[in-house]
C-alpha cells in the first residue's frame, strides 16, 4: 500500500526528478545505461510523476539511455496503481532544432513524454554566453517551443538563470512561449542565488503577471549553492508552483539540486502549510537513496536530513531517555515512514543509564544487579572517554569482566 499524504481538497504537486540529468552533472558522477534503467525503474515505483531521463544530444550514450528508459520504463505501472498512469519521460534540449529533434526521437516510444527546452534570459548570459539581445532571445524561445510542440503534447520551457533575469522581461518571454504552446514553465535558480522570500516573490510575480499564466503549470528548479534549495522550493510551492524539480539525495551540478526527500517530508510534517498533495510512496525514500548513492558513487553525508546515517540516531542521554519513553519526544518523522528499519540507539559518552540498561538487556544481561550495573556503567563511561566508537563487543567485554552471568 502506498504511503502518500492524501489528496482531499488539495492540488496535485508534480514531482519531477532530474537525478539522471542534473544529478548526473555532479562532478565525478557517471552512470552507465543499465544503472540508469535500474534507477528509473525505482523512481517509477517511488511514485515520481516526471523523470528527466537525460540530455539526448549530449552523447550517443545519453541518447541511448533516454531511448531505453522510454522503451523499458515508460509503460511500467508496478507500484503506481494509486496514480493510475506511468511516469512521463522527459528529455532536455537547448533551444535549437537539432537538440529538439534528437530529444523527440529519444523519447518517442514512451506513452507519456515531454520535451524540456531551455534558453538563458539573464542579461549576463545573453551578453557573455549567447551574445544575443533580448529580441533574439524571445524569437529563439518561441521557435523552440513551437518546434517541440510539433512533436509532443507536453512542452516545458526554462528561462535559464531566471533568478538573475529582469522579471518584466521574464513575463514577456514566458507569455510568448505560452502562446507558442508551452505547458509547463520552470523557473530555475540556476546559480542558487535567491533567498526564500525572493524566490517565492518571483514565482508569485510571474504567475500573476505573465499573459496566459493561469493556463500552465509553474515549476521550481533550485540549486543549493547557499544551502537554500529546499527552503526556496518550499517558498515556490507556497506562492503557486505546482511542480518541483528535485533529485534523490540532492545530487546535482556544484552544490546540487533540491533534495526530493526533504520536500516530500516537509510537506508531510506540515500538512496545513502546503495546499498540495503528492504521489510519492515515502517508504521507498530510504531504499532509493541507498540505490542512488551506491550506483552514483556519491556518498550521503551522515547528518543529511531524512536519509543520512545519523538522521534517526540519538546519542545524548537526555534524548535517548526521551525516545525510550516515547519516540515523539525527539522525533518528528518515524524512521519506518521513510523506509529506515534498523535503528539502534548509539551508545557514546553522552548516553545515560536508561539507554545503557536497555543495551545490557539486549545483550542478554537483563538480570544484572544494581551494584554490577553501576560498575559496568562507570567502566563504559571511562571507555567512551578513550574510544570514539564504543560497540557491542566493547560493552560485552565490560559486562563479562564484572563476572555477571547472562540471564536466560
Ligand atoms: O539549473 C538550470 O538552469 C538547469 C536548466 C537546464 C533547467 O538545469
Ligand atoms: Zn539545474
Amino acid at each position: 500500500m502506498a504511503i502518500t499524504n492524501g489528496n482531499s481538497d488539495k492540488e496535485r504537486l508534480i514531482v519531477f526528478d532530474t537525478s539522471l540529468r542534473d544529478g548526473e552533472q555532479s562532478p565525478g558522477v557517471s552512470l552507465n545505461t543499465d544503472e540508469k534503467i535500474e534507477i528509473a525503474k525505482q523512481l517509477s515505483r517511488l511514485g515520481v510523476d516526471v523523470i528527466e531521463a537525460g540530455f539526448p544530444i549530449a552523447s550517443v550514450g545519453d541518447f541511448e539511455a533516454v531511448q531505453r528508459i522510454a522503451r523499458e520504463v515508460g509503460s511500467l505501472m508496478e507500484g503506481r496503481e494509486h496514480i493510475g498512469e506511468p511516469m512521463t519521460i522527459c528529455g532536455l534540449a537547448r533551444s535549437t532544432p537539432g537538440d529538439i529533434k534528437r530529444c523527440a526521437e529519444a523519447i518517442q516510444d514512451a506513452p507519456n513524454r515531454r520535451i524540456h527546452v531551455f534558453l538563458a534570459t539573464s542579461d549576463i548570459h545573453l551578453k557573455h554566453k549567447l551574445k544575443i539581445d533580448r529580441e533574439e532571445c524571445v524569437k529563439r524561445a518561441v521557435a523552440a517551443v513551437t518546434l517541440a510542440r510539433s512533436f509532443v503534447p507536453q512542452v516545458e520551457f526554462s528561462p535559464e538563470d531566471a533568478s538573475r533575469s529582469d522579471p518584466d522581461f521574464l513575463c514577456e518571454v514566458l507569455g510568448k512561449v505560452i502562446e507558442a504552446g508551452a505547458t509547463t514553465l520552470n523557473i530555475p535558480d540556476t546559480v542558487g542565488y535567491n533567498l526564500p522570500e525572493e524566490y517565492g516573490a518571483l514565482i508569485k510575480h510571474l504567475v500573476e503577471n505573465t499573459p496566459g499564466g493561469d493556463k500552465v503549470t509553474w515549476s521550481t528548479h533550485c540549486h543549493n549553492d547557499l544551502g537554500l534549495a529546499t527552503a526556496n522550493t518550499l517558498s515556490g510551492i507556497r506562492n503557486g508552483a505546482r511542480q518541483v524539480e528535485v533529485t534523490i539525495n540532492g545530487i546535482g551540478e556544484r552544490a546540487g539540486n533540491t533534495a526530493m526527500e526533504e520536500i516530500v517530508m516537509a510537506i508531510h510534517t506540515h500538512p496545513t502549510a502546503f495546499p498540495v498533495y503528492h504521489n510519492i510512496n515515502t517508504r521507498l525514500i530510504f531504499p532509493t537513496s541507498v540505490m542512488v548513492s551506491e550506483l552514483s558513487g556519491m556518498m550521503v553525508q551522515p547528518n543529511k536530513a531524512i536519509v543520512g546515517r545519523n538522521a534517526f540516531l540519538h546519542e545524548s542521554g537526555i534524548h535517548q531517555d526521551g525516545v525510550l519513553k516515547n519516540r515523539q519526544t525527539y522525533e518528528i518523522i518515524s524512521a519506518e515512514s521513510v523506509g529506515v528499519t534498523d535503528i539502534a540507539l548509539v551508545l557514546g559518552k553522552h548516553s545515560g543509564r536508561n539507554a545503557f540498561r536497555e543495551r545490557c538487556k539486549e545483550l542478554g544481561f537483563a538480570a544484572i544487579n544494581d551494584e554490577e550495573f553501576q560498575k559496568a556503567f562507570v567502566d563504559f563511561k571511562n571507555l567512551c572517554d578513550k574510544k570514539k566508537n564504543v560497540n557491542d563487543e566493547d560493552i560485552l567485554n565490560i559486562l563479562n569482566s564484572i563476572q555477571t552471568v547472562p540471564s536466560k
